[in-house]
């Protein structure tokens, strides 16, 4: 079990495909309305991705993913496969999750967007909630802390809204892989005894629901959803630790100033 720790160069490539991923969630944006549907959203990705970028989307054809990106539509939890026949309509909340490879190396982001001005103020309160256990987490991060402060802290903050956090899938290690050492749980679990140290590069990537935390696995093998039928967020950024503390790779320009 090695985690690796990143050189300068490495870390230079790893930015770029975190920019570029980030980018194209910035690109995005405009196109989510009523009436669209989610491949067409994929579609948009998958081309703006090759041929503005010229670099690839990772998912597709990851272990068979069939799909650029993955956009999971209220329900579901992570990894929804995007269909013609999936129209967003006014309050779906929805998460695009981007992952870039260029230059060798891969960078992982996704954020949560809501469907027209009307959206219910649980729905709302539940995608403020991913995104802040988020922000509390990488605000915790520095050199020398236990890995595994990162899911207290998330867990914790996502409780006291009443809100549940997923077990199931977790955030990773990535560089060179996609997926690789160490797991970024998003729950409190046993200390691993490792602690954080320059350079090692990771997402985060909490899944909260308004319900139970359980969820299953649908008979397409990829979809996640809620076993309850209640809604999911989710929000990811890759996580670079430095010696003062962390850089977000994959900042987004409306997070400048924020976080
Ligand atoms: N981007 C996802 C993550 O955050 C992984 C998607 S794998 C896929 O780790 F195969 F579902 F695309
Ligand atoms: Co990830
Ligand atoms: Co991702």
């Amino acid at each position: 079990m090695t985690i690796l720790i990143k050189n300068d160069k490495e870390i230079k490539k790893i930015n770029k495909s975190c920019q570029l991923a980030s980018e194209v969630l910035e690109m995005i944006k405009k196109y989510i309305k009523p009436g669209i549907n989610t491949e067409q959203l994929n579609n948009i990705c998958h081309d703006y991705i090759i041929n503005v970028q010229k670099a690839k989307p990772a998912t597709l054809g990851y272990k068979g993913y069939p799909k650029s990106v993955c956009i999971s539509v209220n329900d579901v939890v992570c990894h929804g496969i995007s269909n013609e026949r999936e129209l967003l309509k006014y309050g779906d909340i929805l998460n695009i999750d981007v992952t870039i490879f260029h230059n060798n190396y891969y960078g992982d982001t996704s954020k949560m967007f809501v469907v027209g001005d009307y959206i219910s103020k649980e729905s709302k309160l539940l995608c403020l909630t991913a995104k802040k256990s988020l922000y509390k987490a990488i605000n915790i991060i520095k050199p020398g802390i236990p890995l595994n402060l990162i899911g207290k802290t998330i867990q914790q903050y996502v409780e006291s809204k009443n809100f549940s956090v997923v077990r199931q899938y977790c955030g990773h290690g990535i560089g060179k892989n996609f997926h690789e050492e160490p797991q970024i749980l998003h729950y409190d679990s046993y200390d691993t005894g490792i602690l954080l140290k320059p350079g090692m590069v990771f997402t985060i990537e909490p899944m909260i629901n308004i319900g139970k935390h359980h969820v299953y696995l649908t008979n397409d093998g990829w979809t996640v959803k809620t076993k309850d039928k209640t809604l999911s967020a989710q929000y990811e950024h890759t996580i670079l630790v430095n010696n003062n503390g962390c850089k977000i790779l994959t900042i987004r320009k409306e997070e400048y100033n924020k976080i």
